[in-house]
């Protein structure tokens, strides 16, 4: 199957350019700039006048709720959502029920996504059995179907365990992502662990100035780390949405967006975490973020002059490197999973049009600009905003 999208306007981390993009097999084939004319046949045609065709999202922080909690969201549903937000690549955590603590678990998971064909799954494994402080998981038997391992949604509050698992980070060559509650003083420990004890650490769903300071004084003194923000704490702040992190103060995100524009915080992730609304009800924390998370972002960093081409090293370029997967540029050989958005769009959208199976989002009445019209994952058609979900 060979499929041209023309006339279009491509952004990615490396620049802009006008022109054509042939896909054959799952892969960017050729990349035409201006109006090079293409020579070989093809199947099907999209045609991109008036919108920009940008890689597809990585996201590198999401909860899919399955096995466990399929009432919140399916792996079928939390995929469905994601493609109509533009994510094509999903860093799925741990937090199931069971926990992904061990080899079959994770294994049955990945077996459901290729089966289901929707996104890239990348399955989180947990750091401890049971998320527990005393047994770290079988790195040997894990280790092979992942490279990242967390316990988020829980913080790891025993520093033993904290330095077992960075030890480990290093030894068995993977990403250890953190959640830190309280935020600043556990970062503020793992950055010194980290420079004691080397590994590879990404700070999850950071909130807020004084955590961006340590992490600016870790990166400067040459220490394994990045860091994540998500649409909402970057979008709002002072919201009383239950939220882990909480909503912070205005300078707060004053800060995060600063720390956008100097490089500091690496990656845009969702923390996409859908409840039913009878747990919110109970005070569970978390937001439903795929389908607004492209709006929200694009409409902080256009009020904010930061360029689409960061925005999408952001979503793309940045996690795809430290995944060390090859995607996340519009690239000759690489997957051709991209996504067309239109920037012209503004207003609202609806939670309660969702195609999430929980709907819990405070940002419906925002006005917000951008909105994903098309998804392709391997060159498929996945997500089309004329047609619905294919
Ligand atoms: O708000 C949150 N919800 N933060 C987390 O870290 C966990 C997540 C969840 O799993 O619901
Ligand atoms: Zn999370």
């Amino acid at each position: 199957m060979k499929t041209l999208i023309k006339n279009v306007e491509m952004v990615d981390a490396e620049g802009r350019r006008y022109g054509k993009v042939l896909i054959e097999d799952g892969k960017i084939k050729k990349v035409y700039k201006e109006k090079g004319n293409v020579k070989s046949e093809y199947d099907q045609e999209i045609d991109g006048q008036g919108l920009v065709l940008m890689p597809g999202f990585i996201d590198m922080h999401c909860h899919l709720r399955d096995p466990g909690y399929e009432y919140k969201e399916t792996m079928e549903t939390g995929m469905a959502a994601a493609l109509k937000g533009g994510f094509t690549t999903l860093v799925a955590m741990a937090n199931t029920k069971p926990i992904m603590d061990d080899a079959v678990v994770i294994k049955a998971n990945l077996d459901k996504a290729i089966v289901l064909n929707q996104c890239n799954l990348i399955q989180v494994a947990a750091l401890t059995k049971d998320f527990g402080d005393s047994e770290l998981v079988d790195f040997k038997t894990i280790r092979p179907l992942t490279n990242v391992f967390s316990n988020d949604g829980v913080s790891i509050l025993n520093s033993e365990i904290m330095v077992k698992g960075l030890e480990a980070s290093s030894e068995h060559d993977f990403l250890l992502l953190t959640h830190c509650q309280p935020e600043t003083a556990l970062v503020k420990r793992d950055v010194e662990l980290l420079a004691e004890n080397g590994g590879h650490l990404h700070v999850c769903h950071i909130s807020k100035k004084d955590t961006l300071d340590l992490i600016r004084a870790a990166k400067e003194k040459g220490l394994d780390i990045t860091c994540e923000v998500t649409p909402h704490h970057i979008f709002a702040s002072a919201m009383d949405y239950k939220v882990n992190p909480s909503f912070r103060t205005y300078p707060d995100r004053r800060a995060l967006i600063e720390g956008i524009k100097d490089g500091i915080v690496d990656m845009c992730g969702t923390d996409h975490a859908p409840h039913s609304e009878e747990d919110k009800l109970k005070g569970a924390p978390g937001i439903n973020n795929f389908e607004m998370a492209f709006a929200m972002y694009y409409t902080v960093f256009d009020q904010n002059s930061i360029s689409l081409e960061k925005l999408s090293e952001m979503l793309s370029d940045a996690p795809a490197k430290r995944l060390g997967i090859k995607a996340g540029l519009i690239k000759e050989r690489y997957p051709a999973d991209l996504v067309l958005v239109d920037l012209n769009w503004e207003g609202k959208i609806n939670p309660k049009e969702f195609v999430s199976k929980s709907k819990n989002n405070p940002f419906g009445g925002e006005t917000l600009k951008g909105k994903v019209m098309m998804t392709m994952v391997k060159g498929e058609l996945k997500y089309d905003d004329n047609g619905s979900t294919l």
